[in-house]
């Protein structure tokens, strides 16, 4: 008689916004995993984040997270690139200003405004997810994208991080004005993890 696992995977992030989202979208797109998070290994260490891709700092968390419970891990590096600030904050998007997400909204509309201040400056940017899974049979990435302007002032009280000032190409709406279900359709996130999702759907039905 064969036994069968628990159906477990270790979603690694301690962003509460990040979480959110990653376990919604998840939850949504393969059911019936059950979805851990750092809290439940209270004792873990930061990870470094020291690559200088959201590629090489996902994998180093995913890693991280597997290296720490043996689990099928989940991990997300993400970013906002500008193009008018040659890619920045980008895999700096976290600490920006070491003051937070109001900190570092401010720095990215103040440097913009800076730089209006002696041309005309284009506010195309993009919000990048790179989802990486491990499991014994080796990892997934898989990349989301999402292009859209950073808006001259911030406007909603929805989402995290950087959400206030960018507007996707096409809506109206900066992401914090949007219900949830309404950014996670569109997102970065959602669109690298409704890529991945798949993938590991299989894994887990061949193990
Ligand atoms: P990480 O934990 O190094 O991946 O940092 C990601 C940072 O990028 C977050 O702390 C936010 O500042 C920003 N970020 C990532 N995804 C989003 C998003 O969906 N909305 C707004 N900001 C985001």
């Amino acid at each position: 008689m064969s036994i069968q696992l628990p159906k477990q995977i270790l979603v690694a992030t301690r962003n509460k916004g990040k979480l959110a989202e990653l376990l919604r979208i998840f939850q949504e797109e393969i059911p019936g995993i059950e979805l851990l998070t750092l809290d439940d290994y209270p004792d873990s260490a930061e990870v470094d984040e020291t690559g200088d891709t959201f590629e090489a700092n996902s994998l180093l968390k995913a890693e991280a997270a597997y290296a720490l419970s043996g689990l099928a891990s989940l991990a997300d590096d993400s970013g906002l690139v500008v193009d008018a600030l040659g890619g920045a904050p980008g895999v700096h998007s976290a600490r920006y200003s070491g003051k937070g997400d109001a900190g570092n909204i401010e720095r990215v509309l103040r440097e913009l405004r800076e730089l209006e201040a002696v041309s005309e400056v284009a506010r195309t940017a993009r919000f990048v997810t790179v989802a990486t899974y491990i499991d014994g049979d080796g990892t997934i990435v898989m990349r989301g994208e999402l292009e859209g302007v950073i808006l001259p002032a911030p406007r909603g009280e929805g989402g995290f991080g950087y959400d206030p000032i960018f507007q996707p190409l096409g809506s109206h709406l900066s992401l914090a004005e949007m219900e949830a279900e309404e950014k996670d359709a569109i997102s970065h996130r959602g669109r690298a993890l409704r890529l991945l999702a798949p993938e590991v759907g299989l894994r887990f039905r061949h193990s």
